[in-house]
């Protein structure tokens, strides 16, 4: 069925609507589209432009379609548009002329506005929610590494050994900051454009403050013509879940790198690993390298969608169909990812032995030679430059750094220990830092804010769920 039959003498060519459904995606949206339509069902009511027996049956007729669409019964009809003309044609079928009411004071670009927003709504806080759980598996493996100890990295260079738990927090710091945006977009699209109509409200006496109460949305729209064009909020979503997607991406390189005959850092579980069609030997990081790859194609949904809004005029466009797709997508491959990387974490086995004798190489405690003379008086330019001159000495002559060290007047044997296996990343003690003392502080505030995030996304989960 088309909703415009008065104004057309004929039907639609098949290639425009093969060309212009969206049925095919949009149906995603039919659980909130319900819950948008009673709303705006009971805002009818309350101001007399529908009766309460017409109310009644609306309501009683979407709730059947709601039935219909959960048990799978739900007839499609070859011809339906859209979501919103699917679930209208067939609320008409059940509630004969008084379905034909439903759709009064309402576009469908205020609708699909208003349904979007809920679905984002939900959407993100479940994402959050898995954000939330591989945060717990990341510090559920950091409290488990106790001292393990690996080499900390600058442009890929050993530069300082740093506690395991340390690296595997940083992970859980970028994610905390992951949640925090999902949460403020929550926030900031939190706002009912149901009332707006087709771009500028209507002369029936709409509610759009009582139907934004009754979505739990935190008020409504300011001015009809935004509400109908925004999709501000799909863009920042879709930006959520990049810049979450690019962390993810760089936890998945890095287990490839350490997965690595080279590295050894650490094994993958057999669960958690593929393996080769040719080669008998291999075992592949095939989760993590998708970890990775999901990263371009969750950017690429991004600029598309900011493409597609760049050049619109106000207000609605058909152009913003092409809002969905990639939000969908996205909300999608992040949250298998999500789950997916959490498996590999918690199954993954730590090679201490390597990350040890990487970490124990002489150079990993120069700066702590040069702290040591800071702290007997030596200007720090002029230590740096001293322990430098030693390093280049041991590598000329091969001659142990720690020899050099130990005959040195001002090091000697007190500098020589500071190069024994397992010392220098004990040394870290300021806050924040890489040694024991620090990340067991640091762990600590990483749980109180687990705690707060918790409560923060759950309180969402729950207001997302009771529309
Ligand atoms: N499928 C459309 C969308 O996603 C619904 C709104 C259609 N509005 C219109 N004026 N054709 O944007």
């Amino acid at each position: 069925m088309t909703l415009w039959q008065g104004r057309f003498g004929e039907g639609m060519a098949e290639v425009v609507a093969e060309f212009t459904v969206s049925l095919p995606f949009d149906r995603a949206l039919a659980e909130v589209d319900l819950v948008g339509s009673k709303a705006h069902v009971r805002g009818l009511g309350r101001h007399g432009i529908v009766s309460p027996e017409e109310v009644d049956q609306l309501l009683g007729a979407l709730d059947v379609v709601g039935q219909e669409l959960a048990t799978g019964s739900f007839a499609f009809a070859p011809d339906d548009e859209d979501v919103h003309t699917a679930i209208e044609r067939r609320v008409t079928e059940l509630a004969g002329d008084v379905g034909a009411k439903l759709h009064t004071g309402r576009s469908r670009n205020d609708q699909i506005a208003t349904d979007l927003r809920l679905w984002s709504r939900r959407a993100l806080a479940a994402i959050a929610v898995d954000v939330m759980a591989l945060q717990d598996v990341l510090l559920h493996r950091a409290r488990e590494a106790g001292d393990m100890y690996l080499p900390g990295y600058t442009h890929l260079q050993r530069a300082q050994p740093v506690l395991l738990a340390h690296h595997l927090l940083a992970h859980g710091w970028a994610l905390a900051r992951d949640v925090d945006r999902l949460v403020a977009s929550i926030e900031r699209l939190n706002i009912s454009p149901l009332g707006a109509g087709a771009l500028a409200g209507s002369s029936l006496p709409l509610d759009p403050d009582f139907v934004a109460e009754e979505l739990g949305f935190l008020g409504r729209f300011e001015n009809s013509l935004d509400a109908v064009s925004d999709r501000d909020f799909v863009a920042e979503a879709l930006f959520d879940l990049s810049l979450l997607g690019v962390h993810l991406s760089r936890m998945g390189e890095e287990l490839v790198l350490w997965s690595s005959e080279e590295f050894g850092f650490c094994t993958l579980d057999d669960a958690y690993a593929t393996g080769s069609s040719m080669l008998p030997q291999k075992k592949n990081p095939d989760v993590a390298e998708l970890a990775r790859g999901k990263a371009g194609r969750l950017i690429g949904n991004l600029t598309g969608l900011l493409v597609t809004l760049k050049g619109l005029p106000l207000s609605y466009n058909r152009d913003l169909q092409e809002d969905k797709e990639p939000l969908f997508d996205s909300v999608r491959q992040v949250s298998t990812t999500l789950r997916a990387l959490g498996g590999v974490y918690e199954t993954v086995t730590w090679h201490h032995d390597r990350m040890q004798e990487a970490a124990d190489g002489a150079g990993a405690a120069a700066v702590d030679l040069a702290e040591y003379l800071v702290e007997h008086g030596m200007p720090f330019r002029q230590a740096h430059a001293l322990v430098g001159a030693l390093v280049r000495d041991s590598l000329e002559r091969h001659v142990p750094l720690s020899e050099l060290v130990e005959a040195h007047p001002e090091l000697g044997d007190a500098g020589a220990a500071l190069l024994e296996p397992g010392v220098a990343v004990t040394r870290r003690t300021t806050p924040g830092g890489a040694g024991p003392k620090a990340v067991a502080e640091q762990m600590a505030r990483f749980v109180r804010r687990l705690d707060v995030d918790r409560t923060r996304v759950g309180l969402l989960a729950g207001t997302a769920d009771l529309a």
